[in-house]
């Protein structure tokens, strides 16, 4: 495995790599890497692609300077996790050479009515600082495919409504959500709770497979009311929301005919740490 930080060496590397047809995956990341992240390495490399991933945490998509600065920062421990788990190239640039001129957005992406619910909503510009930083990615590594988890639904539409506008050839992979034992979906964040939250915490995925058990027994609006309930009786101290969406669009669904493909939606705190998770309903 190399890393590289400078863009130019980059791309030389992955010239060299893109032979024979060999196709290349790209897994982007924010670092302190976990099951979830490696899940995606491993479909990569399952698929015979050269497995590139990217370290970088991404200033223009934290709404909340706080926020970015207690990211956790794990990168020894990262590097070590990607090269056991056959990733070929890990590309970690600074800021300065993923924004030579500055990290202040220059083009508005018109993401349209995706972008403007959910956790569009609470995290006002945050898909706009993804698109940014996934484009210019994109364009640097130029994979054949693309490796995406599910448990961040809304920026794999958005993602993808990117690489339509931008008309980028790329192929977007869905990825399943990695869960801990408990149910507690994969995520860095998860780093920043003691073990009962963590523990805690799991009422999340509890409270999204009861939805899902009862979705022809009782209304959306009493299974959300339900969950929500349990949800912060359960050392959750914010629910940002937890509602149905159309599963392909994520528009919202409050009378729901028996019929459309529902997904279930959920953002919230506990301990200050704001996580997030998603389920199929049907
Ligand atoms: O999901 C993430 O970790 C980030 O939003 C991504 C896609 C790496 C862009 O910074």
């Amino acid at each position: 495995m190399v890393s590289i930080t400078k863009i130019e060496d980059v791309q030389k590397v992955l010239n060299s790599l893109r032979v024979n047809d060999k196709k290349t995956g790209f897994v982007p990341t924010m670092g302190a890497l976990h099951p979830g992240h490696i899940s995606l390495i491993s479909k990569s490399v399952e698929r015979g692609d050269n497995t590139v991933c990217s370290i970088f945490v991404n200033p223009t998509q934290f709404n909340d300077s706080a926020d970015f600065e207690k990211y956790p920062r794990t990168l020894e421990n990262d590097l070590a996790l990607l090269a056991k788990n056959g990733c070929n190239v890990v590309f970690m640039p600074s800021v300065e050479e993923m924004y030579p001129g500055g990290s202040t957005l220059r083009e508005h992406y018109d993401l349209g009515f995706i972008e403007t619910i959910l956790e569009g909503r609470f995290r006002p510009g945050h898909f706009q600082g993804v698109c940014q930083v996934v484009e210019r990615l994109l364009r640097i590594v130029q994979p054949d495919e693309l490796f995406l988890g599910q448990k961040d639904l809304q920026q794999i539409l958005v993602i993808k409504k990117m690489i339509e506008l931008k008309n980028i050839q790329t192929d977007v992979i869905i990825c399943e959500t990695l869960r801990e034992p408990s149910g507690l979906a994969s995520s860095s964040r998860n780093a920043r709770l003691s073990e009962m939250q963590k523990e805690q915490a799991a009422i999340i995925y509890r409270m999204l497979q009861y939805c899902r058990e009862n979705l022809y027994n009782r209304s959306l609006e009493e299974l959300s009311a339900y969950a929500q309930q349990h949800i912060l009786g359960n050392g959750f101290d914010k629910i940002d929301y937890f509602s149905f969406h159309n599963a392909a669009t994520l528009a919202p669904v409050e009378l729901w005919d028996g019929e459309e493909k529902l997904s279930a939606l959920f953002a919230g705190y506990i301990g200050g740490v704001r996580l997030i998770d998603n389920m199929f309903m049907n």
